[in-house]
Order: C-alpha cells, then sequence, then structure tokens
C-alpha cells in the first residue's frame, strides 16, 4: 500500500480531522494522489447535517465500488457523521466499505484507520505527537478543533447525537498544535467548535476561550491570523468581545447564527435566545468593534413557520445587514426532537419561495456593504492562484482577488479595494511606497490598516 486519497464533506471540524489523519498517513511514508482512482486507501469523510450533504457522500462511496471490488488490497474507510449516525445502513448499502469510523474522537479515529493498513505499516509504533519531518505542507489556512461536540440541544441539529458530548482540547495541545501547523507553512488558523463559545467551561477554574485566544496569539511566533468559529450569540460575553478588540492577530470576525426571525421559532428550536437578545448580542459586538464584520446561518421552512414568522426573519437580515449569510432550507434529521415532534409540515414550495426571497435579499445587502468597501485599503492573506488571480481574504473575512505573483501565496499583502461583486471583491496589491507605512501596523489589526 503506498497512496492514499481523501475526500472531505461537511464542516471545517472535518477538514482538521481529515488533515490529521493526512499528516499521520504521510509520516507512515504513504503519498497523497489528487485522483482518488489511482489511490490504494480511500477515505471519505462524511456530514449528516442536511440530507443533501449526506446525498453528496453516498453518491462518492457508490462510485468507489468498481475501484475497491477491482482490487482485494484496497481499502475504503467512511469516517465522521453519517458513519455515527447510520454505521448499519452504510454496511448495508455499501457492503464494499471496509472499515466505518465515527468522528467523535480523533485518536479513536487514527486508531481505527491504523487498523486497516497492512500490518507492516499498522506495526509501526504508535506516533505520539508530530513528527519533524514528511508530514507534508501544511495549507495557508489551518484548522485547529479546539472543542469537540456539542452540548446545545437544538431541536433540528444532528451534530449532538453525531459529534457527542463537548470535550475541550487542552490549552498547551491547541497551541502545539497551531505551532506545528504555522511550522509546516500555516499563516492564519481558525480555532473550531460547533459551539467554540463553550470552550473551558468544564474545567475548574474556567479557561475561556478568550484566555486561548490570547495564549495562542501571544506563544506561536509566525502566526499571522486567528479566527474562531462558531459562536452561539447566546453565549457571547462583553469580556469575548473586548479580547477580539485588543488581540491584535485575533480577526474582528463574529460568526453567529440566528436562525430565525421569530421568537415562536427560535423557541421551538430551543436555541434559547429571542431575537432582542440577538440584537443586543450585535449591538455588543458592533458598538465594541465598529469595523466588525458579523455573519450567520438561517433556516427557511422549519416546523410551524407561517409566513408571519419568515416576515421576521426577513426584517432581522434587514435590521443586522449581515457581512454573510448561508441561508438554508430545513430538512428533518434522524435522532432530533423537531422531526420526531412535528416532521416536515412546511411544503416544499413555500420553502423554496422562502429561501429565494431570503437568498436575494441577503444577496444584495452582503453586495451592497462590499461596494461600500471600495476605496478602502486592508490586508488579504493569500490563500491562493486561479486564472491568474491570487485570493484570499481580508480580515473581515471578505474574500479578495486581485495579480500578483505566486511568492505571495501565504503572505499578508496590503490591497486597495477597486469593485465590489456578489461575494467578493477586487483589489490592487500596493506598493511599498504607499502614505501608510504597512510595517508600522500590527499585523492583523483591521482597525488599524483600514485608514484610507
Ligand atoms: N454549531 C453551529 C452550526 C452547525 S451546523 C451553530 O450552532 O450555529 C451549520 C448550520 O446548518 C446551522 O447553523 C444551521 O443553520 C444549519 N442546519 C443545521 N441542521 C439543519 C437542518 N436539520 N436543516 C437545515 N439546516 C440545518
Ligand atoms: Fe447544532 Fe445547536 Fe450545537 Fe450548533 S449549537 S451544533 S446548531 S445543536
Ligand atoms: Fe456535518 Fe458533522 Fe460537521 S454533521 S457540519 S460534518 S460536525
Amino acid at each position: 500500500m503506498q497512496t492514499f486519497h481523501i475526500r472531505t464533506f461537511g464542516c471545517q471540524m472535518n477538514e482538521a480531522d481529515s488533515q490529521e489523519i493526512r499528516e499521520m498517513l504521510l509520516s507512515l511514508g504513504l503519498t497523497e494522489t489528487e485522483n482518488w482512482e489511482n489511490a490504494d486507501l480511500v477515505l471519505v469523510n462524511t456530514c449528516s447535517v442536511r440530507k443533501k450533504a449526506e446525498e453528496k457522500a453516498f453518491s462518492f462511496i457508490g462510485e468507489t465500488r468498481a475501484w475497491r471490488e477491482a482490487d482485494s488490497g484496497r481499502r475504503l474507510a467512511v469516517m465522521g457523521c453519517i458513519a455515527a449516525r447510520d454505521p448499519d445502513g452504510i454496511r448495508r448499502r455499501f457492503e464494499f466499505v471496509d472499515a466505518i469510523i465515527p468522528g467523535k474522537d480523533l485518536d479513536a479515529m487514527k486508531k481505527s484507520v491504523r487498523d486497516i493498513l497492512p500490518e507492516d505499516l499498522a506495526l509501526l509504533p504508535h506516533l505520539s505527537g508530530y513528527p519533524a519531518s514528511n508530514h507534508g505542507s501544511s495549507p495557508v489556512v489551518g484548522m485547529v478543533s479546539v472543542i469537540r461536540g456539542c452540548n446545545n440541544a437544538c431541536s433540528f441539529c444532528i451534530v449532538p447525537y453525531v459529534r457527542g458530548r463537548e470535550v475541550s482540547v487542552p490549552p498547551e495541545k491547541v497551541v502545539d498544535r497551531v505551532a506545528r501547523l504555522v511550522e509546516g507553512g500555516s499563516a492564519e488558523i481558525y480555532l473550531l467548535g460547533q459551539s467554540i463559545l463553550d470552550y473551558g467551561k468544564e474545567w475548574t477554574p474556567p479557561f475561556l476561550l478568550e484566555d486561548l485566544l490570547a495564549k495562542v496569539a501571544s506563544e506561536v511566533p509566525g502566526l499571522r491570523r486567528l479566527r474562531f468559529i462558531t459562536s452561539h450569540p447566546k453565549d457571547v460575553t462583553r469580556r469575548l468581545v473586548e479580547a477580539v478588540r485588543d488581540i491584535p492577530l485575533v480577526a474582528p470576525y463574529f460568526h453567529i447564527p440566528f436562525q430565525s426571525g421569530s421568537d415562536k421559532i427560535l423557541e421551538r428550536m430551543r436555541r434559547d435566545i429571542t431575537v432582542q437578545q440577538y440584537y443586543e448580542t450585535v449591538d455588543l459586538i458592533r458598538s465594541t468593534i465598529p469595523s466588525a464584520s458579523i455573519s450567520t446561518d438561517i433556516i427557511v421552512g422549519f416546523p410551524g413557520e407561517t409566513d408571519e414568522d419568515f416576515e421576521g426573519t426577513m426584517e432581522v437580515v434587514e435590521r443586522v445587514r449581515f457581512d454573510g449569510a448561508f441561508v438554508f432550507k430545513y430538512s428533518p434529521r434522524e435522532h432530533t426532537l423537531a422531526r420526531l415532534k412535528w416532521g416536515d409540515p412546511v411544503p416544499p414550495t413555500v420553502k423554496s419561495q422562502r429561501f429565494i426571497r431570503l437568498y436575494n435579499r441577503v444577496k444584495d445587502i452582503v453586495f451592497e456593504k462590499n461596494r461600500e468597501k471600495v476605496g478602502t485599503i486592508g490586508e488579504v492573506l493569500v490563500e491562493g492562484a486561479r486564472d491568474g488571480m491570487l485570493y484570499g481574504r481580508l480580515a473581515d473575512y471578505r474574500m479578495t482577488h486581485f495579480r500578483g505573483p505566486p511568492e505571495w501565496i501565504g503572505q499578508l499583502i496590503p490591497v486597495r479595494i477597486e469593485s465590489a461583486q456578489n461575494w467578493s471583491l477586487r483589489a490592487v496589491a500596493l506598493s511599498e511606497h504607499t502614505s501608510i507605512n504597512f510595517s508600522e501596523a500590527r499585523p492583523g489589526n483591521h482597525q488599524e490598516v483600514i485608514a484610507s
């Protein structure tokens, strides 16, 4: 067995797990291949959050049948959230799968992957920590899960079932992981958790996310920018927002899903927050960090959502004017309270109409807000090059395209915004001769850099 391929679906936490398993396989001497059909080992990391997400994974697993059956030495594993939701279903439908590996516990996942390797590889002593060589290079934006699982009980959501109860990763381990990624070439790190503001609450004394941000920012040389996702709006505190304001490396960006603009629906969703309290959270963020950008997730067509409830959602979008938003149609999930109690009564056509109206309004507002950025300057962390253009994100998470040499990949480049598109910006790189001295600006501090 020489080559492997990992196909990742779902959220950034899955990406983070895939990256750790990738590093383990590389350190065992395997080579990664872009083309799964050339691989000896294929790992599919799956998502269960909506039916569509599952269907994508199922369709890929189906495609691998002929490949797996053509050679008995090949191995195929299904990992992640479908593996936790329905292992028996996978076994029945795809009997050629060699292993089904739920995504609750990363160490257990690594062990299960090693168990399907041929003996000569699997018997290598268990790797503790991260070997200094042969682990490949890290992505420009590195993902680090700092809290696994979710203790909330949103009635629509399968995550607590497939990921289990919350377990925070000790701060020293987080720092080690971030440092390793930065040594491997990552410039920006996303700290991840389904409910990341619960980080460290289980310890006495607690060591909260704001403490972790300060620790990582001060202890990892070479790190250029730090972000965290996802924040439940009910848990946003003044202390956290002030930490984001005061720690220069932390990007002034908050992803705070509101899901619905109706108190009745929020109650049914078990979100433990009212629309008014959501507005207060937004106000706290904006009054503390005027340049902060705020994005969100919204569900339309939740059971019992009337036209009036939906108008409440439209109103939140109008009032908050998000910098970005993901809109979803409600999808009933196994093992969730909402499905059990209410099924899926909103007709598909109504869901689609609401979806289109909301999506279009969100898109227009994001475009208007993007247009307001034209003429401002900021720093883009260049993630890659495509079609002759570099691309990357500003501190406020806006995707930005501009011309420049590929050597800039992985660097923070000062730019001036030239034009706006629906979901991204076009910019030009500023030369060293501009009037603003970027070397004096603290890296990643959007407030200082936006000074046109
Ligand atoms: N932990 C994050 C979100 C996890 S899932 C949070 O608390 O916000 C990402 C998004 O998917 C959710 O915010 C929600 O908007 C959407 N989602 C989750 N379950 C869904 C379902 N059953 N149907 C439709 N959308 C769903
Ligand atoms: Fe799901 Fe709610 Fe937990 Fe987010 S906070 S993962 S929506 S249960
Ligand atoms: Fe999907 Fe699992 Fe993430 S259900 S959203 S991959 S935690």
